[in-house]
């Protein structure tokens, strides 16, 4: 049986019914998904009481695993979860809330930021799937922008413009722009920026996007000042409520979207509350620039 589609927003989103995450995923199966992650690029599963186990199994049956190790500043104490995930909690490793003051919640608050996941990795990720285990009281909705509809809506002077800049991403530019600042000599290293393409193209279906990101905080040949507000004007426009769906989370609930075709952000909940959500994210398949891939 197919699954079913309801869509969620005007251009972005779907909800998923007919279909049990716990269970091992048909080819026919993965490929309805792939084929509505095109079209969507958001899609939202209810109900889905899966174990990290299955959360798992169920990614690998659409691609390869991105190993997000390396992409925060948690320390070894405070790691929960294996790292075929990423801990978007606010949980540390008593699975107690994180002090208001502790390093670990400044550093992961930047995800408050509109960004595409892993931008600051040479080879960025392909898919996220974040699964909702324990939710606050208020706040902490997600954010996702359709930057292929965000694309279409620029002028011809615009598209032209970007058509074939490059930017640098890295965690140092989006922490920067809250005023996170204290990186120890260790984690400048591994965050240090990597090139991506301003537009992209959606392999299998040749959709274009913008492709932006807080972690993009240069364009090569570009002077500074002017990079930043080119990539500021483009956020504001990209973010603009018509191409935004707001998803309000359910414990049990599964989005996967397409970080070739949206940005996202977390809300802000209160910071006393357990927020417990975990992701597991797909590798894309090549860098956007020719680059010496470092992980
Ligand atoms: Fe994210």
């Amino acid at each position: 049986m197919p699954i079913q589609l309801r869509p969620i927003g005007s251009c972005i989103g779907a909800e998923v019914d007919g279909i049990d995450l716990s269970e091992p995923l048909s080819s026919a199966q993965a490929e309805e998904i792939h084929a509505a992650m095109d079209r969507y690029a958001v899609l939202v599963f209810h109900g889905q009481p899966l174990t990290n186990e299955q959360h798992l199994a169920f990614t690998s049956a659409l691609g390869s695993l991105e190993n997000t190790s390396g992409n925060n500043v948690r320390n070894a104490a405070d790691l929960r979860l294996p790292p075929t995930f990423a801990d978007v909690s606010n949980l540390d490793g008593n699975d107690k809330p994180f002090g208001r003051e502790d390093r670990m919640r400044l550093f992961a608050i930047g995800n408050q930021l509109w960004h595409s996941d892993s931008s600051f990795k040479t080879v960025p990720a392909k898919y996220s799937l974040l699964r909702a285990v324990r939710i606050p009281s208020k706040g902490g909705n997600t954010e996702f922008a359709h930057m292929g509809a965000a694309y279409e809506a620029l002028d011809d002077e615009t598209t032209d413009l970007i058509e074939d800049l490059v930017c640098e991403h890295s965690q140092l530019f989006s922490r920067d722009t809250i005023g996170f600042r204290e990186f120890t000599p260790e984690e400048r290293e591994r965050f240090k920026p990597v090139r991506q393409k301003l537009v992209r193209t959606l392999p299998r279906t040749g959709r274009k996007s913008v492709y932006l990101s807080s972690h993009a905080g240069t364009i090569l040949g570009w002077p500074l000042p002017e990079a930043r507000l080119l990539l500021r004007d483009l956020t504001e426009h990209a973010t603009q409520r018509e191409f935004v769906y707001s998803h309000k989370w359910q414990v049990d609930d599964l989005v996967i979207w397409d970080n070739r075709q949206t940005m996202h952000r977390g809300r802000a909940y209160p910071a006393s509350e357990a927020r417990d959500v975990r992701r597991t994210t797909l590798k894309g398949d090549a860098p956007t620039v020719e680059q010496a891939v470092t992980a």
